[in-house]
C-alpha cells in the first residue's frame, strides 16, 4: 500500500496542525491563472424579475478607487451569443420540485426566502487556513463544537435561509427540478430544467454548497476557523459511518438511515451488496483507484460531462459522482423510508447532517485530483471551456445575504481559504494484478450477441456485448456506451467489466472491472427518463491484460446491482483516446 501523504496528526479546532508538515501545494495555486477567460456579461443589469446584479469586478475597481459602485455604470455589455454558461436560477421563479415513487409525482415545496439584493461574492482574503479534519480522527471538543453548531443552526428561525432545514433545502431545489433554466433575458424556460448532478457542474455546485454551509456553521459559534469534518470512506479506516454521527441525542443524528449500515458495517462503495468485510474493503480501494486514476480517458471523464444553457440535464457524470458518491448516498438511506429517505434521494438528502460529512470528502477527492495525484497518471485536469468557468449558483452566506458565486471562484481549495488533513491514500496504487484472457475470450465469443443485433440494449440482467477495437494493437482506446436511457425515477447501477475471466460478479479487485455508472432518484425534466453516456478509459486495463492487443473484439459484461431496469443502452463503441488538450504550460 502507499503511504504517501502519512501524517499521524489529530486535527483539533485548538491546534490546527502547522502548515510546514504538509506537502507544499504546486506553487501555481495561489495565482489567479491570467489563462482563465474574462467573465462575460455580468455587467449591471436587471434581469426578468428585477434583481439587480453588480458586477463582481465592478466592485472591485470601485473597492480601489474608493467607491462601491465607482465604475457601476460604464458598460452595459451586450449579451455574447455564444456564451452558454448555466447562470444562477431566478428564486421568484421557484417552484415545486418533485420526488418520484413508482412513477407517483410526489410535490415538495423546497424553495428558500427571496430577496431583491444578490451580491456578486468576492472570495474573501485568507488569513487563517481551515484545515478540515477526518471525521474518525477528530478530538471530543472537535464533536462538541460541531454538535453545538448544528444545534443552532437548527434552532435558528425557520425563514432564516441560514437554518438548517433551509440549507437542507437548498439541494432539494437545486436538485428536483423547482428551478428552470434562465433563457437570456425571456426569465425561466420552463421547459429546461436546472440540474447540478450528472454533469461538469457537480463538483463546483457542491463546493459552494459547503463552502457556505461550513461558514453559517462557524458564525454560529463564533469560530471562523471551523471546518467541516470529511467521511475518509476512501480509507479502511474510515469505511464505517464516523460514530459522531450515531450519537441519538445528538444534533448530527438522524434517524432515517439503513439500520444494517450501523457499524461496523464497511461502506459499500460498489453497491454489489456482498457482506465480507476484507472483500469490501478490497472493492473499495479498487473503485477508488479506478474512479481517481486508471478510469478517466480526460478532464471530463473525471469532472462530468460539459452541461450548458439550453442542454438537457443529465449529459454525462463523472466517475466520482456516479460511483462512490451515489453508493454511499444509497447505501446510507433508509430502505424501510418510500423513497430511502434520507441520503438515498436527492431531495431529502441535506436532512442528514451526514450528507455534509460525505460530500465534504467529495470535494476532497476533487482537490487530490487537481493537486496531489502525478499528472503522469490522469489526463489533462483543467477545464477551460468559458461556459465552465462562467456558470453561476446562487447561495445565502453567512449573514444571511444572497450571493450569486460562478465556478471559477471555486476552482481552489486553498483560494477559499480551506485545506483537508493529510491521510494516507492507499487507493493509490492499487492497481489489479493483471490477468491472462486470450482462452477466455475466445470461449465467450461463441456464447455472445453481436452487438448490432443487440441494441437498443435494454439492462434487466447480467448481459455480454463483443465489441470491435479500433485498429488492431492500438492500445489508446475508450469504451462509450451512448445514448444510454436512464429512469431519474430510481436508483441505478451497473458495473462494467472487459474480458472477464472468472465470472465473480462481487469481485471487483481485478483487471476486468471498468467502472461504474450509478445515479440517485431525481428530476432532471418532465419526463422520468433522459439520455446520457459515460466513457471510460481502455489504456490501462488493456496493459493489464496478456495479449489483448492481438485480439480485434473484446468482450464487454454488464452487471446491474439495482434489481435491474432503468437502462437502456443505445450503443457501446470503442473510440480512440482523444488527445490530450488544455495542456497547461509546464
Ligand atoms: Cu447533490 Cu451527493 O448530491
Amino acid at each position: 500500500m502507499a503511504t504517501l501523504n502519512y501524517f499521524p496528526c489529530t486535527a483539533t479546532l485548538s491546534h490546527p496542525p502547522s502548515r510546514p508538515t504538509f506537502p507544499k501545494p504546486p506553487s501555481h495555486r495561489l495565482q489567479i491563472s491570467s489563462s482563465i477567460p474574462e467573465k462575460k456579461n455580468t455587467d449591471i443589469e436587471t434581469n426578468s424579475n428585477s434583481q439587480p446584479k453588480v458586477d463582481r469586478r465592478n466592485m472591485l475597481l470601485g473597492l480601489g478607487s474608493g467607491g462601491l459602485y465607482g465604475a457601476a455604470n460604464l458598460v452595459i455589455n451586450p449579451r455574447d451569443s455564444s456564451a452558454t454558461p448555466i447562470q444562477a436560477p431566478v428564486l421568484d421563479s421557484c417552484g415545486v420540485a418533485t420526488n418520484l415513487n413508482n412513477n407517483k409525482e410526489l410535490d415538495i415545496n423546497c424553495c428558500p426566502p427571496t430577496t431583491d439584493r444578490i451580491v456578486d461574492y468576492r472570495v474573501p482574503p485568507v488569513f487563517q487556513m481551515k484545515m478540515r479534519p477526518s471525521a474518525h480522527r477528530v478530538s471530543p471538543e472537535y464533536i462538541f463544537k460541531y454538535n453545538m453548531a448544528i444545534d443552532r443552526m437548527k434552532r435558528l428561525p425557520k425563514d432564516d435561509p441560514r437554518n438548517f432545514f433551509q440549507q437542507a433545502n437548498i439541494h432539494c431545489a437545486y436538485c428536483n427540478g423547482a428551478y428552470k433554466q434562465q433563457e437570456g433575458q425571456d426569465g425561466p424556460d420552463p421547459s429546461k430544467f436546472l440540474q447540478v448532478h450528472n454533469s461538469w457542474l457537480f463538483f463546483p455546485f457542491h463546493r459552494w454548497y459547503l463552502y457556505f454551509y461550513e461558514r453559517i456553521l462557524g458564525k454560529l459559534i463564533n469560530d471562523p476557523t471551523f471546518a467541516l469534518p470529511f467521511w475518509n470512506w476512501d480509507n479502511p479506516k474510515g469505511m464505517t459511518i464516523p460514530p459522531m454521527f450515531l450519537d441519538e441525542r445528538s444534533a448530527l443524528y438522524d434517524k432515517k438511515r439503513n439500520k444494517d449500515s450501523m457499524p461496523p458495517a464497511v461502506v459499500d462503495l460498489g453497491l454489489t451488496d456482498i457482506k465480507d468485510p476484507l472483500q469490501l474493503v478490497t472493492n473499495n480501494l479498487t473503485i477508488m483507484y479506478s474512479e481517481m486514476i486508471r478510469g478517466n480517458a480526460d478532464v471530463y471523464g473525471f469532472m462530468g460531462k460539459a452541461y450548458r444553457q439550453g442542454d438537457a440535464p443529465n449529459q454525462g457524470p463523472g466517475s466520482v459522482e456516479r460511483g462512490s458518491h451515489t453508493c454511499v448516498h444509497w447505501w446510507v438511506g433508509d430502505p424501510n423510508q418510500p423513497t430511502r429517505e434520507d441520503l438515498g434521494n436527492f431531495y431529502s438528502a441535506g436532512r442528514d447532517p451526514l450528507f455534509y460529512c460525505h460530500h465534504a470528502n467529495v470535494d476532497r477527492m476533487w482537490t487530490l485530483w487537481q493537486y496531489f495525484i502525478p499528472s503522469n497518471k490522469v489526463p489533462d485536469k483543467r477545464i477551460t471551456d468559458p461556459d465552465f468557468l462562467n456558470a453561476s449558483f446562487l447561495f445565502y452566506d453567512e449573514n444571511a445575504q444572497l450571493v450569486r458565486v460562478t465556478v471559477q471562484d471555486c476552482l481552489d481549495n486553498l483560494r477559499m481559504g480551506y485545506e483537508f488533513e493529510r491521510i494516507d491514500l492507499p487507493w493509490l496504487d492499487y492497481r489489479p494484478p493483471a490477468q491472462t484472457v486470450g482462452a477466455r475470450v475466445r470461449r465467450a465469443n461463441t456464447k455472445s450477441a453481436q452487438p448490432n443485433t443487440v441494441f437498443p440494449l435494454k439492462l434487466d440482467q447480467i448481459v455480454r456485448v463483443l465489441v470491435q477495437k479500433t485498429k488492431k494493437g492500438k492500445a489508446d482506446e475508450v469504451l462509450v456506451l451512448e445514448d444510454m436511457e436512464v429512469d431519474t425515477s430510481k436508483l441505478l447501477k451497473f458495473d462494467v467489466f472487459v474480458n472477464d475471466e472468472d465470472d465473480n460478479v462481487f469481485e471487483l479487485d481485478k483487471a476486468a472491472y471498468l467502472g461504474t455508472y450509478a445515479q440517485l432518484p431525481h428530476k432532471s425534466g418532465t419526463n422520468s427518463t433522459v439520455k446520457t453516456s459515460i466513457s471510460l478509459k481502455l489504456t490501462d486495463l488493456y496493459k493489464d491484460m496478456d495479449n489483448i492487443d492481438d485480439d480485434e473484439t473484446v468482450l464487454v459484461t454488464l452487471v446491474p446491482r439495482n434489481q435491474g431496469g432503468g437502462v437502456t443502452i443505445g450503443n457501446i463503441k470503442i473510440i480512440e483516446a482523444p488527445p490530450p488538450a488544455n495542456k497547461p504550460a509546464a
